[in-house]
């Protein structure tokens, strides 16, 4: 690799439209959980795009969300949201256990579809997934939405361009104390919880943007009396031969940050690393802060505008995957979390 001693190290600016400027959509919402909320607040907010229907297995829930939100139609079950024909596309928000179903109910109702992460509960559930939605030639993309904000696209960039050298490691973490006595979706082996697909996630995505396609996963883990991870270490190998060091806790409160480790310089990103919070800085082999971009928003957008707004420009263009998260990369990290629900004995019941 060609060191860039002739570029100055400095930050790139992000190359991230403003998510207003996205065209508008007309989004249903199915299942009006705690995240779905978090959406909908987006999408009034930060976007063009509007939330039209909702669905849930309770009509007084969906009609909740609907005064909530001011939403126009409210649906007592999914299939009468996938059916309306007044509805652009499907924003799938329940436990990672009912993903894959919710997800082809609504390609096979010809809806295309935002599904939240992790992705389904495993790769061979991705692979149907995906499947489906090729076959329909519909748009599907997993709604990792630390993707599609500003402050990775600088960490894209700073990988492409090499402007810290060659690649070395990377360090993600990230720990909530959710467990024991938080919500019963991250407990049950039924609903897939634990804290690997719904924490771990983000610092597994995370490396794979950093390093790309690993070639070796090793994992070990320490489960819960029912048999889901509390806590999971990971490494990963990338194909470049740049480590991934990378954890992930539902039974405490970690620093959750990252790094990205060059053979001229180091990316450190403070705060929650997948949030729009998160201060990004580059730092010198003295331990010298070079450049820093302070995380961050302006009041009039949220994080997940970011993820509604890149769906909605794929979508008018009539892509099928956005860019920014091919297929291959959630069904990429899918196979990694895989390999670690192997080594650490995880296995939902159903799967
Ligand atoms: N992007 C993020 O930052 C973020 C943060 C938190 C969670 N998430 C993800 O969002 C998804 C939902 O998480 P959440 O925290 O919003 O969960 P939640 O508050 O429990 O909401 C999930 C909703 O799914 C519906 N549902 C359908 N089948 C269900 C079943 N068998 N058991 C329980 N609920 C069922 C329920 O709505 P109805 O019964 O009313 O239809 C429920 O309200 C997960 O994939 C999670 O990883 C993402």
């Amino acid at each position: 690799m060609t060191l860039p001693i002739d570029v100055p190290l400095q930050l790139p600016e992000p190359r991230t439209p403003d998510p207003h400027d996205a065209p508008a959509i007309r989004w249903g919402v199915l299942a009006p959980g705690g995240i779905a909320h978090a959406f909908a607040d987006a999408v009034a907010v930060g976007t063009s795009s509007s939330v039209v229907a909702v669905g849930s297995r309770s009509r007084e829930r969906a009609q909740d969300f609907a005064d909530e939100f001011s939403v126009p139609r409210a649906y007592g079950s999914y299939e009468e949201l996938v059916a309306d024909p007044e509805v652009d596309a499907i924003y799938v928000a329940s436990p990672h256990s009912e993903h894959r179903d919710h997800a082809l109910l609504a390609l096979e109702a010809g809806k295309p579809v935002l599904v939240e992460k992790a992705f389904t509960r495993s790769a061979a559930e991705a692979r149907e997934v995906l499947a489906a939605a090729e076959s329909q030639n519909l748009l599907v993309v997993e709604a990792m939405w630390s993707r599609f904000l500003p402050h990775y696209d600088v960490v894209r960039h700073v990988v492409e361009t090499g402007l810290i050298g060659e690649l070395v490691a990377v360090f993600a973490d990230h720990g909530q104390r959710l467990y024991p006595g938080g919500p019963a979706r991250l407990s049950q082996p039924e609903l897939a919880g634990g804290a690997l697909l719904d924490l771990g996630v983000y610092p597994v995505s995370f490396a794979d943007l950093v390093l790309g396609a690993p070639s070796a996963v090793t994992a070990t883990g320490t489960l819960t009396d029912l048999g889901v991870d509390a806590t999971t270490t990971i490494t990963v190998t990338g194909a470049g031969g740049a480590h991934g060091v990378l954890s992930c806790t539902m039974a405490a409160v970690t620093p959750v940050t990252a790094v990205v480790a060059g053979t001229l310089a180091r990316l450190e990103l403070s705060g929650a690393f997948y949030g729009p919070g998160s201060t990004i800085r580059l730092v010198g082999p003295d331990n010298e802060v070079i450049d820093e971009r302070p995380g961050g928003l302006t009041e009039d957008v949220r994080g997940f505008s970011y993820e509604a707004a890149e769906f909605a420009r794929c979508l008018v263009a009539g892509e099928t995957e956005s860019p920014l998260l091919p297929h291959a990369t959630t069904l990429r990290v899918m196979e990694t979390m895989d390999a670690v629900r192997r080594q650490v004995g995880v296995v939902y019941p159903g799967e």
